[in-house]
């Protein structure tokens, strides 16, 4: 594995591989690796010739209150799971290569980065989109693979693709859990041991919702209220927003509608650690 931190450096890589003839993925990362970005890292490895995972704690998708400085980081440990998940190169670029002094240009994408998350985070998504962007520049991807963990994301993303003519496929991967149901984040290392156990109540709550959706409920409000009954059995739970919505544009759904896919998402904050989960029902 080639560990690259300079832009130049990436970019005329990428160049050299494609004149090559080779297929490029990129799986973009913030590091403190954990099994859900090593799935990525495995698909990208199937779907492409080479590999390119990015590590890269992206400050302006963090508001001024949030965890950018304490962050978790172990680069160390980064480079021995990337590479043994089959990355080929590693690109890690520095704060004031990907922002220099005088940085001002940021991708805005309206409407769905202002619902759901973007309402807790006003100005994350469009940190999230800028670096994105820059990324798909740097590493010239022919697919970019991004988890279903960051739902909202995901749709972000293909809009910004589609919107910009970015000429790159977008591939999901399906969210990985911890033995009792915990989505792996990297913020998990936060958790307290009595918060860590309450915190299976996100993906409890999004099970419970699937099993009332089966069972034949329709009205988002009474699966909401079900799901708020259960999180707020948990002391340390307090629920930013449970929502019910089509999974591609994000519009709030009152009502289930069969046959479509709808998404159901959460932000809970344990304690002092904010988690996000998500389910697609089919129904
Ligand atoms: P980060 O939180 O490090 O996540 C990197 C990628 O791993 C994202 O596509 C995310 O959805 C995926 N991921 C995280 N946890 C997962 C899990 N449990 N199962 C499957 N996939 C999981 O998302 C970001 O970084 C940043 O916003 C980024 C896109 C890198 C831009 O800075």
């Amino acid at each position: 594995m080639k560990v690259v931190t300079s832009i130049p450096e990436m970019q005329e890589a990428s160049s050299s591989l494609r004149r090559a003839g080779k297929s490029i993925a990129v799986v973009p990362t913030m590091g403190y690796l954990h099994n859900g970005h090593l799935s990525l890292v495995k698909i990208a490895k199937k779907n492409s010739d080479v590999v390119i995972t990015t590590i890269f704690v992206n400050p302006t998708q963090f508001a001024p209150h949030e965890d950018f400085d304490k962050y978790p980081r172990d680069i160390e440990a980064d480079k021995a799971h990337a590479q043994s998940a089959g990355t080929d190169i590693l690109f890690t670029p520095d704060v004031s290569s990907m922002y220099p002094e005088n940085y001002l240009t940021y991708v805005e994408i309206e409407k769905i980065s202002k619902v759901l998350e973007g309402k807790f985070r006003p100005s994350h998504f469009r940190g999230v989109a800028t670096v994105v962007a820059k990324l798909f520049n740097i590493t010239q991807p022919h697919i970019a693979v991004f988890g279903q963990k960051d739902a909202q994301q995901i749709a972000i993303i293909k809009q910004m693709v589609r919107d910009l003519n970015f000429n790159i496929k977008i591939v999901v991967g399906p969210i990985i859990r911890d033995h009792d149901g915990l989505a792996l984040s990297s913020r998990n290392v936060y958790l307290s041991p009595q918060e860590r156990s309450e915190a299976i109540v996100l993906h409890q709550s999004l099970e419970l919702a699937q099993q009332i959706i089966h069972s034949g409920a329709r009205h988002s409000h009474e699966i909401i209220d079900n799901m708020m009954k259960l999180i707020s059995s948990k002391p340390s739970a307090q629920i930013d927003y449970i929502s019910i919505t089509d999974a591609e544009t994000l519009s709030e759904l009152s009502t289930i509608i069969p046959a479509t896919e709808v998404l159901i998402s959460l932000a809970v904050r344990i304690g002092a650690t904010r988690l996000i989960d998500n389910i697609i029902v089919n129904a």
